[in-house]
């Protein structure tokens, strides 16, 4: 077992354990009296590992609750029903609420769970890579409203983060990408000797994905992705508990988000731009092809600024694309400006744009969206 500690001084305030099968989360629900959970209804219904999970809780006689999960109903409703359901279970101050699914999942429960009663315990057993690396770490919760993703939400830390890699088999191909790209960018953050080998593996896992649908359709293929991960999982899990551990140490640094967090948005200006754009003509794009797409942009950026050495920005660009993360952009920097300066990070006209000089150096650097047109149109 690996335990990754977040730390707010020199105090534990959140622990992330790395586990191989599920069976070791009983031990850690041990010390708590009331335990509530609300599951991803995807994820108890194809997740093997979840099956297990929910045995597990039926046995200790704790109460389920399952979520259909979707952005649309990552809302304030939902949250309320969450909240409902525990005042008509009983749920005290002494509750741990348990969050078993992605990101909208962990984003969700931990938020009604910061509300209820003005804030009970609570812990996530994330079943997206994408959560497993990210969203379930570092205690950011909330739902969309307005129009606007995350915009009401709390930092507020999980008990624990119990990441077991066997979930991910029965995730799909998409969703796993959007993982893949997010814990690309944390290497590029933060290296520690990881990312070159990361993307050796994500890029082996694309071309036997590739070759599967050689001769057969892509629908086939897809079908044989969980078959492709789970060959490959045990190879994978060393690099979910390093990039955890990058995310826990980011936190541990800056937990409310006043300089060095905000390098965890590397990719994610320019990625959010051309996903709203994207959504609002109705030709959504997946997030982990947008951040990819975005990584690119910044690194470009880097380079035009001087700060990266030339041809950087073509090296990220073939790497992400060996993983079958990129995709051609959809839009120009010009069309992306507007949409940049409406991101929630905007303040006082300049965008804090999170730039990479090298692989494992990246640094937070202000610009009005018009230089950023500037140095790429
Ligand atoms: N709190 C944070 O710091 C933070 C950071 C990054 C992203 N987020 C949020 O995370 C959300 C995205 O989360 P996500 O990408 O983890 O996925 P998700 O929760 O959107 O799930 C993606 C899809 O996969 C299904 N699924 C989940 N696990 C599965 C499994 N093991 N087997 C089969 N199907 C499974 C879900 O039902 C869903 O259909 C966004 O709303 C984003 O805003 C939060």
């Amino acid at each position: 077992m690996d335990q990754i500690n977040i730390y707010s001084a020199d105090e534990i305030i959140s622990r992330i354990i790395v586990e191989d099968g599920i069976e070791a989360l009983d031990a850690c629900l041990e010390p708590y009296a009331a335990v509530y959970v609300v599951m991803d209804s995807n994820v108890a219904m194809q997740c093997p590992a979840a099956y297990e999970l929910s045995q597990m809780l039926n046995r200790r006689g704790v109460p389920g609750m399952l979520l259909e999960v979707s952005e649309e109903a990552k809302s304030m409703e939902t949250v309320m029903d969450i909240c409902g359901w525990l005042l008509d279970n009983g749920a005290d101050r002494d509750a741990l609420v348990l969050a078993v699914g992605g990101g909208i999942t962990t984003d969700m429960v931990g938020f009604a769970a910061s509300l209820y009663k003005r804030g009970v315990r609570f812990a996530y057993v994330p079943t997206t890579l994408l959560a497993q690396v990210d969203a379930a770490i570092g205690g950011k919760t909330g739902v969309n409203f307005g129009g606007y993703k995350n915009m009401l939400g709390t930092i507020r830390q999980p008990e624990f983060t119990y990441i077991c890699p066997q979930v991910l088999e029965s995730l799909p191909m998409e969703a796993f990408q959007a993982g893949a790209s997010e814990m690309l960018k944390t290497f590029i953050i933060e290296d520690n000797d990881n990312y070159r080998p990361a993307v050796q593996l994500l890029a082996e896992l694309a071309s036997e994905f590739i070759a599967a649908a050689e001769g057969n359709t892509y629908s086939y293929s897809m079908e044989k992705w969980p078959e492709i991960l789970s060959e490959r999982l045990s190879e994978l899990t060393p690099f979910i508990a390093a990039a955890a551990k990058v995310k826990a140490g980011v936190v541990s640094r800056d937990q409310f988000e006043g300089g060095e967090r905000r390098k965890l948005n590397l990719g994610h200006t320019f990625g959010h731009a051309i996903e709203a754009l994207a959504h609002k003509q109705h030709n959504d794009i997946d997030h982990g092809h947008a951040v990819a797409l975005g990584m690119v942009y910044a690194a470009r950026l880097a380079e035009n600024l001087g700060m990266a050495e030339e041809g950087f920005a073509t090296m990220i660009e073939k790497d992400l694309d060996s993983c079958l993360l990129l995709v051609m952009s959809p839009y120009g920097v010009r069309e992306m400006a507007d949409a940049m300066g409406k991101d929630k990070k905007a303040e006082g006209g300049k965008v804090h744009f999170v730039l990479p000089r090298a692989v494992g150096d990246v640094v937070i650097h202000d610009m009005t969206v018009e230089e950023v047109v500037a140095l790429l149109a």
